[in-house]
């Protein structure tokens, strides 16, 4: 039953992109020149090496897909240089190499494969990507309590920076200091993919705050933003302690995240905290119209339980060992239904909490919550917003004349 409720992410691309798209490229140069005058914007580089040995004394072979190259065509000139045990210290995978597995293409499955699958299968095995625009030091220089990490497409730029104003705003509450990251691949062929390359460089350079991978951003290929951010957070940010990772569409009431985070320390659940709305005993969806849909010849067996992609909550030991454990699994073609099955490799289970509502609440007009304050006041995610009503609601719940007589119960 539960999975009928699967979440809409990214949405068909409106006819009217371009258009915004050329203004947007408006705003950002307009707002580029400012911060060069203001001298904001200079690239950094990474400093000391401040990832002890700890980081990497588990499990080697880390990045063993990712072939290491003198010849890098990335523009950050990170050196691809290893600790002596072998694990990398910086991002190692330098070089695109993705082509396709063609011995696929002879099996009989692949033949009875609907055609939409047939370019995931093809690419299953490339895993690691170059990086286009990285933050090597985003973590260093103390300890941040919470990192908080946001799939995102480049187009949506206005859904970022809803989210820079709300939820996802780098600061310091009551000493925990807040980190913020929007994960991205790069523009799909046939979109007017160097300017939108531009788009984003030009305001990572402002913001300081973009990851983005050499993968094209489509569906099945968001999988790939779950594997590459675990092997970037192990290599370049294990000192932080949570990590909670969400969509570009949602709702999150940050003080009540870092409750919560309180609670499951004060209980020391933080080991293998993984906390979010839970799917259990799913299946897999046989309607073809379905954009969930999978194939027998990809799976057949019901789904682990996990937690909805659009909003959930780790701990950094747990990021661990889901990186080493994500290592050993084929990749999944669904990102959230990938991590319940690194999770079954871990024999865990992830945690359900009531507060975050990535499935169920569908948001139809007519539904009362949607406009109910109070609702996102006791609530931790809520999906899915539009950046205008992110901002509008973010400004009401956090009024303080806003008197919640009753709490609302979920
Ligand atoms: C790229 O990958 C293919 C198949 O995995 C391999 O045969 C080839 O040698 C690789 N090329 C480079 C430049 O690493
Ligand atoms: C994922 O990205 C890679 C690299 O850009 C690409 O070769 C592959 O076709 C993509 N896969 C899907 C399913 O879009």
């Amino acid at each position: 039953m539960d999975h009928c409720f699967r979440r809409k992410r990214l949405g068909l691309l409106k006819p009217l992109l371009s258009v915004s798209l050329v203004f947007a490229s408006f705003l950002m140069i307009h707002k580029l020149k400012l911060a060069e005058k203001d001298g904001v914007g200079v690239k950094q580089t990474r400093g000391a090496d401040w990832c002890g040995p700890e980081c990497f004394s588990f499990k080697q072979g880390a990045g063993k897909s990712a072939p290491v190259s003198s010849v890098s065509p990335v523009r950050n000139d990170l050196d691809a240089h290893r600790a002596s045990n072998g694990t990398p210290t910086s991002w190692d995978a330098q070089v695109l190499n993705c082509s396709e597995d063609a011995s696929i293409r002879t099996k009989d499955w692949f033949r009875r494969l609907d055609a939409r699958f047939h370019q995931f299968v093809l690419h299953r095995h490339c895993r690691y990507f170059p990086m286009l625009i990285n933050h090597p030091e985003k973590c260093a220089g103390g300890d941040a309590h919470l990192l908080i990490v946001v799939k995102s497409v480049i187009e949506q730029h206005d859904r970022r920076d809803a989210v820079r104003k709300t939820w996802g705003k780098e600061q310091t509450i009551d000493g925990k200091r807040i980190k913020t990251l929007f994960l991205l691949g790069r523009a799909t062929t046939g979109k007017d993919t160097k300017n939108l390359q531009k788009l984003i460089e030009f305001e990572d350079q402002i913001y300081g705050d973009i990851l983005q991978w050499d993968f094209m951003d489509t569906f099945f290929n968001l999988t790939l933003k779950e594997v590459n951010f675990l092997k970037w957070f192990h290599i370049y940010c294990s000192n932080v302690q949570f990590v909670f990772k969400g969509d570009d569409d949602i709702f999150v009431n940050t003080n009540n995240l870092l409750e919560l985070i309180s609670f499951e320390v004060e209980g020391g659940r933080v080991d293998n905290l993984f906390v979010g709305d839970t799917i259990n005993k799913a299946t897999p969806i046989r309607n073809r119209q379905s954009k969930y849909y999978i194939p027998k010849e990809l799976h057949d067996k019901p789904y682990p339980p996990y937690v909805g992609g659009g909003g959930f909550l780790m701990s950094s030991q747990m990021t661990r060992k889901l990186f080493v454990a994500s290592q050993e699994r084929e990749l999944y073609p669904i990102d959230d239904v990938f991590m319940g099955m690194c999770l079954q490799s871990l024999h865990l289970r992830p945690q359900t909490h009531p507060g975050f509502r990535t499935f169920g609440i569908t948001r139809r007009k007519v539904s009362p919550m949607n406009r109910e304050p109070c609702f996102y006041k006791n609530l931790i995610v809520v999906h899915k917003l539009s950046p205008e009503e992110l901002l509008r609601m973010w400004s009401v719940v956090h009024d303080k004349d806003l008197v919640c007589a009753h709490r609302t119960v979920m």
